[in-house]
């Protein structure tokens, strides 16, 4: 693979702002929240989780000894006083809030878990965090599909209008309405002084990496596929969306976290984290990389049957992120997939599904270039 020299210079992290860190995360246990406990843990954060159990069995979250890390809280978010209790007993100053039914095909078929968990879960949330002292820095993670899709060329950029035609995607711009609505009322920047916290949302884009097992999405369905010799089948092929392996965004997450902590109201507002333009691709073209990258003679097959209704072209435009920030993608959609691979094989192989996160968290902050 030819590796790109690019100018772009990339805002590293400040490693030692975590260290011994109290935060809480929600959604631990899933496939994002499992990648980015291993991070914090390596970043001497103290951390706490509080989640379901993990969605998917086998689970990255099991594989890779997450929880022995942490403390792992078993909890719904819709219980405010379960939520409340944890989120008080971990004295955190920073909270990343990533639990949610995040699965679209799920959310037709059950839009009342979707609505409750994602809307009345971020509420019960924020309404613990009004009866803490101790947080100052709270980031809640929605996704690109929050915006309403006008299936234009461009990518959205944060003062686009949200909206979402499935359940999913409007309960995610739901919970940044949500969002919206606890930042004027109760965390203002105007009245910073008196209450001290920063409330930020983040979009990222279809995040792919090793350790996903959720069913009807693109990537995991293929790694299945792969692992037992199938074909594989897509939907929706000609479908764009912004592929990004899953540290992008969590290496954004962290960024912003550490200015909403240290700089606080001037950086509590929505922020894309999403691929550059060109790793903008259809899922059909993805495929086929995949298949080539994989090798021994995996292929593919359109789905051609009735699906549910779901956005043909996607994509973010990041300048906000990118200009005040500094943050900006390290791999590109080549390298991402190419990680992916890499660590599929060596679950495939039996290999320390810990030290293979670990590899690729090392590469990834080692990365100091776009490429
Ligand atoms: N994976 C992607 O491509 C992607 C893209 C953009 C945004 N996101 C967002 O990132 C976040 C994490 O997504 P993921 O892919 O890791 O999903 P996941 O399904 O792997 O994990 C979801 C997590 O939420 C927890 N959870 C679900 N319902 C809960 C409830 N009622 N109470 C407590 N915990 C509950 C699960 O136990 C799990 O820990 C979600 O908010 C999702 O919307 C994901």
């Amino acid at each position: 693979m030819g590796e790109r020299k690019c100018p772009l210079e990339i805002m590293v992290n400040d490693i030692k702002f975590w260290l011994g860190k109290k935060v809480l995360l929600t959604g631990h246990t899933g496939f994002k929240g499992s990648w980015l406990s291993i991070w914090l843990q390596h970043l001497g954060a103290s951390l706490t989780g509080y989640s379901l159990d993990p969605p998917t069995n086998p689970s990255l979250f099991e594989l890779a000894k997450v929880g022995d890390g942490m403390r792992d809280i078993r909890g719904d978010i819709r219980n405010l006083d379960s939520l409340t209790k944890a989120l008080l007993e971990s004295q955190a100053e920073i909270v990343i809030h990533m639990a949610a039914q995040p699965l679209v095909r799920h959310s037709y078929k059950f839009p009342i878990e979707t609505y409750s968990t994602n809307v009345m879960g971020t509420v019960n949330l924020f309404e613990g965090i009004r009866a803490s002292e101790k947080v100052k820095a709270i980031i809640n993670v929605t996704t690109d599909k929050c915006y309403e899709n006008r299936e234009w060329l461009w990518g959205y950029r944060e003062i686009d209008r949200i909206g979402g035609h499935d359940p999913y995607s409007n309960s995610k711009a739901c919970s940044e309405l949500v969002t919206d609505s606890y930042r004027r009322s109760y965390f203002d920047k105007e009245n910073y002084a008196s209450h001290g916290v920063s409330l930020a949302s983040a979009r990222a884009g279809n995040v792919i990496g090793g350790g996903d097992w959720s069913v009807d999405r693109l990537v995991p369905d293929c790694m299945t596929a792969l692992l037992n010799g199938n074909k594989i089948t897509i939907r929706n092929p000609k479908a764009v969306r912004p592929w990004q392996h899953v540290l992008e965004p969590l290496g954004g997450y962290l960024l912003l976290a550490e200015h909403l902590y240290n700089d606080g109201p001037q950086y509590a507002e929505a922020w894309n984290f999403g691929p550059l333009e060109a790793d903008a691709i259809p899922v059909e073209l993805l495929v086929e990389k995949i298949c080539s990258k994989w090798g021994s003679n995996a292929s593919f097959q359109s789905d051609d049957s009735y699906q549910p209704h779901e956005a043909n072209h996607l994509k973010l435009d990041c300048t906000k992120s990118h200009k005040r920030l500094g943050w900006l993608p390290r791999w590109n959609l080549d390298k991402a997939i190419d990680f992916v691979i890499e660590w599929t094989k060596s679950y495939q192989n039996g290999q320390s599904i810990r030290e293979s996160c670990q590899k690729q968290i090392d590469d990834y902050l080692d990365t100091k270039q776009v490429n």
